[in-house]
This record gives C-alpha cells, sequence and structure tokens, in this order.
C-alpha cells in the first residue's frame, strides 16, 4: 500500500494528521480487519516524517481501538475495528411548543450528586485533570497581592483584567471583542440566565436543540417560556429548515443553543452553517444566546468557532465559561451581549452584584501566566481517548442494537435504544449498583420524549472500577430490552 506524502495542515498535530488518514483507510475498508499496517519504517519514508511521529499515530488509533500491535510482527487492523455501533440519526422532537415539566429533572440532578456513585449521569469535568495545584496557589498570591481589593464589592463588568484575558482568548473562536464588551458571571448558566431576562417576557416561545441539556430547560421554565425543540443532527446540530419554518410562522421569540459539541447529542455545527444561522436570524431579526462552554475541548486540529464571529448586528448573546476546562467551582463564566450588553449587565448588578473578585483574578492570573494552552493540549488529549475508550465499551458490553453519537470534541455520550426500552428503569436499576446515568427524558422539555435514551459522562479517566461500571451497565441494558 502506498500513501501519497501528507498535506500538512498548519495547526493539526502532524502524528494526528497521520492517525485520521489511516483511520479514513480502515473506515472505507481499504484497510481491512486483519490487515497489515506498513512497517514503521516504510510508513516513515513514504510520508517522510520521523519514527516517533508514525509511533505516536499509531499509540492513537490502538487508542481509538482500531488496531492492535503483535509483538515482533507489526500493526493489524482489529477485528472489532468497524463493528463500532450505529450512530443515532436526527431527532423528531413534537412540532409544537409545550410548556416545561422538569420535576424528574431535579430528581435526578440530587442522585448525580452523590459522591458515592460512579458519576456517569453528571456531565462534570475529570478534577484529576484540571491545574487544581497551580490554581490554589494562584488563589493565595491572589488574596496575599489583593488584600483589599478581594474582599470589596466589584464592577458588575467584572474586573478588567479577567475582561482583556478572556477578550483575547475569544480570538481563537474567531471573535474580535474589545474587553467591555463582556460581562463576567458565575458560569455560563447564569449568562445564559440574565440573556433570557434580557431578552423575554413570560410566555414567549425560545427555540432549542432536542434533546435539550436540562438546566436551559430549568431556566425557561423559572421564567416562564415555552419551548420549541427543533429536529437536530447528532453530528451536525439544529435543523435550519425548521428553524425556518418556525420563524416564518412568527412562532419564537429567541433562539437557544450549543454551537460547538452539545450537551448531550455532541453535535458542532460547521462554519458554513454558522454563517446560514445568523444570515437566517438577521432576516428575522431573532436573537440568539450561543452556550459555547464545551468550544476549547476540540479533538481535531483546530478550535471551531464560534456563532458570534459571524455575528453582523450584534444579535448573538455569546455565553461561556471556565468551568469545563479548568473549574467548575470557581463559577467564572462571561456573556458578550451585543446589542444586550447593558440589560445583561443590569440583570448581574441587580441579581448579585459582581462574581467574587479572588475567583475572577484567579483564572485571569491562570490565563495570563498559568501554561493554558499547553494544560488544554493534555487535557483535550485525555478527553478523546476517554471519549474513544468509552464508545470501545459501549461496542465491547452493551446490546448489538445501541447507537452511540461520535462527537468530536466535549465529554458526553448519547446512547439510543430500540423504541421500548425504558431508560428511566435502567436508570434505577444503574442505582442500585451505584452507577449513576441521565435518562433521555430530563432532556424534553415535556419531561416525556427520549424514553429508549440516555447519556454518559465521558470524562472520568478509564479504570478497572469505570471498566466494571460498564460491563454491569451494558448487562443491565440487555436485561432491559424489551
Ligand atoms: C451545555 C452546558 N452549558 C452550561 C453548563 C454549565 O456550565 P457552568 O458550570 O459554567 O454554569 C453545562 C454543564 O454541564 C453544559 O453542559
Amino acid at each position: 500500500m502506498n500513501l501519497t506524502p501528507i498535506a500538512l495542515h498548519p495547526q493539526q498535530v502532524l502524528y494526528e494528521q497521520v492517525a485520521e488518514r489511516l483511520q479514513a483507510l480502515i473506515h472505507d475498508r481499504t484497510l481491512q480487519p486483519g490487515d497489515r499496517l506498513p512497517s514503521v519504517r516504510k510508513l516513515r519514508e513514504q510520508l517522510s516524517i520521523s519514527t516517533s511521529t508514525v509511533l505516536e499515530a499509531y499509540r492513537l488509533l490502538e487508542d481509538r481501538g482500531l488496531i492492535l500491535a503483535r509483538p515482533q510482527s507489526g500493526y493489524y487492523v482489529k477485528a472489532t475495528a468497524l463493528s463500532l455501533p450505529q450512530e443515532p440519526t436526527v431527532t423528531q422532537p413534537p412540532r409544537h411548543a409545550c410548556a416545561i415539566d422538569i420535576s424528574l429533572a431535579f430528581q435526578v440532578m440530587n442522585a448525580m450528586r452523590d459522591r458515592q456513585l460512579i458519576q456517569l449521569g453528571a456531565a462534570i469535568p475529570a478534577l484529576d485533570l484540571m491545574p487544581l495545584a497551580k490554581l490554589n496557589r494562584l488563589t493565595g498570591k491572589v488574596l496575599r497581592d489583593n488584600p483589599t481589593l478581594s474582599h470589596g464589592y466589584g464592577s458588575p463588568l467584572g474586573c478588567d483584567v479577567l475582561q482583556a484575558e478572556l477578550a483575547k482568548r475569544m480570538l481563537d473562536a474567531g471573535c474580535s471583542l474589545s474587553p467591555e464588551q463582556l460581562v463576567i458571571t458565575n458560569g455560563t448558566n447564569e449568562a445564559i440566565y440574565f440573556a433570557l431576562q434580557a431578552l423575554t417576557q413570560p410566555g414567549d416561545t425560545i427555540a432549542i436543540e432536542s434533546p435539550t441539556y436540562f438546566a436551559m430547560l430549568e431556566a425557561m421554565k423559572a421564567l416562564q417560556l415555552k419551548a420549541l425543540a427543533l429536529p437536530t443532527h447528532p453530528r451536525t446540530g439544529l435543523s435550519l429548515e425548521h428553524l425556518e419554518t418556525a420563524l416564518q410562522q412568527k412562532q419564537v421569540q429567541a433562539c437557544l443553543v450549543v454551537s460547538n459539541f452539545s450537551n448531550p447529542l455532541g453535535s458542532c455545527m460547521d462554519d458554513v452553517k454558522k454563517k446560514s444561522l445568523v444570515a437566517l436570524l438577521n432576516y428575522y431579526d431573532i436573537p440568539l444566546i450561543e452556550d459555547d462552554v464545551y468550544g476549547e475541548l476540540y479533538f481535531g486540529g483546530t478550535r471551531p468557532k464560534a456563532i458570534k464571529a459571524f455575528d453582523t448586528e450584534q444579535r448573538v448573546l455569546y455565553c461561556s465559561s471556565v468551568s469545563k476546562i479548568l473549574s467548575p467551582g470557581l463559577r467564572v463564566g462571561w456573556c458578550a451581549g451585543g446589542r444586550y450588553h447593558r440589560r445583561v449587565s443590569q440583570m448581574k448588578s441587580i441579581v448579585n452584584q459582581c462574581t467574587a473578585t479572588p475567583n475572577q483574578l484567579t483564572v485571569a492570573a491562570f490565563l495570563a501566566h498559568g501554561g493554558c494552552d499547553r494544560h488544554l493540549r493534555h487535557l483535550r488529549q485525555a478527553y478523546h481517548q476517554q471519549m474513544n475508550r468509552m464508545i470501545q465499551a459501549v461496542c465491547d458490553y452493551f446490546p448489538p442494537e445501541t447507537c452511540v453519537t461520535r462527537p468530536q470534541g466535549g465529554h458526553v455520550l448519547w446512547l439510543e435504544m430500540p423504541a421500548g426500552f425504558d431508560a428511566l428503569a435502567l436508570y434505577h436499576a444503574a442505582l442500585s449498583h451505584n452507577i449513576s446515568i441521565a435518562p433521555g427524558i430530563i432532556f424534553s422539555p415535556s419531561g416525556r420524549y427520549y424514553q429508549n435514551c440516555f447519556r454518559l459522562n465521558t470524562a472520568l479517566p478509564w479504570s478497572p472500577a469505570l471498566d466494571q461500571a460498564m460491563a454491569t451497565l451494558g448487562q443491565l441494558a440487555k436485561n432491559q430490552l424489551p
């Protein structure tokens, strides 16, 4: 087999490009299960790359469960490489707006916070992978260096040093914003809540992806809003066709989407779609709340752009935080509210005046000189490997009818079982084995859809206990099959 030299992509690591290339050959069956891959020497010569690059690429493919090494013999395509579970297809939620029923979500959330459980239910980051020692040292320094400032009321807009650091980071998402255009919030959820408050009146309807992160449903319920859940593709996100119909019929007053590696589907809109979405919003004069909390957790070579990057008329309210990349406990997030900036900052001032100053200064210091990019490179690689390991475990332990998503970033998987499967019963059965999962119904506004689906957190580092939990869950799922 001859491979032509790789056209280098300046922003993707070389060994990943080599691995992607070989993976594509496996997926299109040029390389079949059982086939031997080119020797390290041959590939090195064919592609004019170093031995370590070839070895790294092969290691990545091993981590992805696609190849195996045979001592003294070389690398081979695994027999199971092509038998990964199917992916779910586009969702088909009911076509009407509805009031929100989230009573079960609260119950499930409480179970998801129980530290005795193997937490596959909550979309919590792996704290072992976070730079906690450095953050703790920085907090101490911040308090020593700012003994008075740390304890006074701060500006509702936030600390200017943090605004400046975040504005710099947002350049990577394609957004060119000045620091004063950001309001610092207590996490993404608060940013979204203020954005919703700034945009809506009770009774308004918000267009959302379906399934939807349940905290958004909780926020909408608290503000007496209705939800119009739109069909969503697990890879490419919200259906713009359905959105356009809703906009034509004047059914919605605002939109709310997770643009990159959504929760729970893991979908990510490409740039063309993001641009088209903005064009639609401009045409129908509708604002959009963008949640980009997973945008930095991409597995490919480049950070996906934010929808805000294409926002020509300042109608996108961009919300994010450091919860998924540094620390959820610091509660540091932000909102770039565009033309609604003043209203968002008023909300912040009314509700809690400001986000805790020491937390803001700690994050600012980490972003400025804490090695954030190096930390993120490591985190993305770990999450990518863990995601692949979890997909492989679904393949090994779950019934063959299981469909599972293939997110290209983030740390959640969505599993769809055959119709008639009761994921809530699975949730209860799993709890009795000290395992939590998130049943699909909590991601639907009416609390009635996605009964045969559930979400798994993939952020936990792989371990024998996790392997056992996945085996148990797979067996319980087999028992639940109708
Ligand atoms: C899509 C999405 N948005 C927001 C959040 C919450 O973020 P924060 O901790 O910054 O409020 C989560 C957490 O799971 C999430 O998945």
